[in-house]
């Protein structure tokens, strides 16, 4: 399992109220304790924060909040030493405008650098060059004017995010470089932001009315977008993958393709020659039904091509929590118990974003203390891991985003981990049998037709098979079995309540239950 950090909120180690790369170091063990295979870090890289990282001015330093190079190597030290393997956020669609390319590139018409970024005229009015839009609501045009030479600049996010050009082979060359840096450091791989930004429309035309007010890849006819998935992404994918193949093993490259279109979604993995693992939005997008959810996963297991893998994750620092998006009438707890099974049982890399496993809430941000410039505040907020003072996340006296006062129940790592029938406890669980299951580990799968309100699927290796059924809804359902399960085991619940293990043809799933069974 790949297990997202991010890093400002995970540990503060050196007590001025925002998480650092010591801190990541601190909680390796918890993180083996876990069953974590590997880390992704969100950006660790120099930057003015205008994106809390994703605005970056130096892609081969570390941010000082975040620590020193020496932190760096010290935490991949450690997390090598213990079997865990480390992925960076590369960040290559954009950078900050205090990027000394950027200083370069605008200071002049004629500057080298000038074409390092996406340059363009007004219109004739004197406004931008097109209609595109900026991701941002905030940022509103994807253009601002810059008036030391007169034209505008690409952003896709904030203005403080330039657009590099990836049609310049200069700006090709010098990213593989930054890539080739964190490589040679030993990095496992990337987590590459925004990939389905790199290429635009080089006529730069206006994105067509049916799309005038899109900001991403996400909406109805999103292929119709001028300034996003654009076809000559592939090559330069190719060309980054091809860049890398030359170290053994082979980097990890997982990329975030923010299209919805499950077709052209699923071409990022191109012949096995592009990224090895997508990021997949329409997977986090469901509603809590067991028909999307079926559906979702057949497709995305009909388009992945084979030898590819696709990667399931319902959280990230982006989103809604999970346990807050599926929270209806107070369910959220036991639908974040049913979804960590899906999780750890569908065929394919599960990615947990911190603090998912003790099933932790969107934290309300008082309007005033609010920092990020698109309001994702309540999703980053810190690492619940006891139920001290700031919940043990920091000493000083103010973490940079708050911590839930009245925290209830046993919302936090010390807690749950006491607790064998928390969701910590089912996280460690579920992660344990995956590993000495090689059913779950590996082996193929079998999505089942769902009746609408239990999602079931098989998964099956060498003299070896498991079913695992998951009710979605919040009556008990009885699901009759296949002659081969007829006798089977309950190998895990997500209720602890269970008793029964034994089946005989049929199971009786309690409300919002899922379990997996293995063959008789
Ligand atoms: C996607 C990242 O996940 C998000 O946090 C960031 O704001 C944008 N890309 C821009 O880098």
């Amino acid at each position: 399992m790949l297990y997202q950090i991010y890093p400002r909120s995970f540990v503060d180690f050196n007590g001025d109220g925002v998480g650092d790369l010591a801190g990541v170091t601190a909680q390796l063990d918890y993180l083996v304790k876990l069953g974590v295979d590997a880390v992704w870090l969100s950006p660790i890289y120099s930057s003015p924060m205008v994106d809390f990282g994703y605005d970056v001015t130096d892609h081969c330093w570390i941010d000082p909040i975040f620590g020193t190079l020496d932190d760096f190597d010290q935490m991949l030290a450690g997390a090598h030493a213990r079997g865990l393997r480390v992925v960076l956020d590369f960040v290559p669609n954009h950078t900050s405008d205090r990027h000394p390319w950027f200083e370069q590139s605008r200071a002049s018409r004629t500057n080298p650098r000038r074409d390092w970024y996406v340059w363009a005229d007004p219109d004739d009015d004197g406004g931008p060059p097109n209609n595109w839009l900026s991701c941002f609501a905030a940022a509103g045009s994807a253009w601002t004017l810059d008036a030391i030479t007169g034209q505008y600049y690409l952003h896709s996010y904030a203005i403080e995010q330039p657009d590099l050009n990836w049609a310049n082979p200069a700006v090709r060359e010098a990213m593989t470089g930054v890539l080739r840096f964190w490589l040679d450091r030993g990095v496992d791989g990337f987590r590459v932001d925004a990939v389905h930004r790199l290429i635009k429309d080089p006529t730069l035309a206006h994105n067509p009315p049916e799309v005038a007010q899109a900001r991403t890849g996400l909406g109805e006819h999103a292929r119709l977008l001028r300034h996003i998935d654009q076809p000559g992404v592939h090559r330069v994918i190719r060309e980054l993958r091809a860049a890398l193949s030359d170290y053994e093993p082979e980097p990890l490259l997982l990329g975030e393709v923010g299209v919805a279109d499950p077709e052209r979604w699923a071409a990022y993995y191109g012949d096995g020659d592009e990224l090895m693992l997508t990021l997949n939005f329409l997977f986090w997008s469901q509603p809590w039904s067991a028909a999307a959810f079926h559906d979702v996963i057949a497709t995305t297991t009909r388009l992945v091509p084979d030898g590819a893998w696709p990667v399931w994750a319902l959280g990230n620092h982006d989103i809604m929590r999970l346990a807050t998006r599926y929270d209806r009438d107070g369910r959220g707890p036991s639908r974040a118990r049913l979804a960590a099974m899906m999780l750890l049982t569908l065929r394919g890399t599960p990615l947990l974003y911190y603090g998912d496993e003790i099933g932790m809430t969107n934290v309300a941000v008082p309007a005033g203390d609010a920092v990020d410039i698109d309001g994702r505040d309540a999703v980053r907020t810190p690492m619940q891991w006891s139920p001290g003072l700031n919940a043990g996340f920091t000493t000083a006296s103010t973490p940079w985003l708050p911590v839930p006062d009245a925290r209830s129940g046993n919302d936090n790592v010390t807690d749950q981990q006491a607790d064998p029938g928390s969701l910590w406890s089912l996280y460690h669980d579920l992660l344990a049998l995956r590993r000495s299951t090689p059913a779950l580990s590996g082996g193929e799968s079998l999505l089942l037709p769902t009746d609408g309100h239990v999602l079931a699927y098989r998964r099956a290796a060498t003299r070896q098979c498991v079913l695992v059924a998951l009710n979605f809804d919040h009556n008990p359902y009885s699901v009759s079995l296949p002659a081969d399960l007829t006798g089977g085991q309950i190998l895990l619940s997500t209720d602890p309540r269970r008793q029964q293990r034994a089946c005989g043809g049929m199971v009786e799933l309690a409300a919002d239950e899922g379990v997996i069974i293995k063959c008789s």
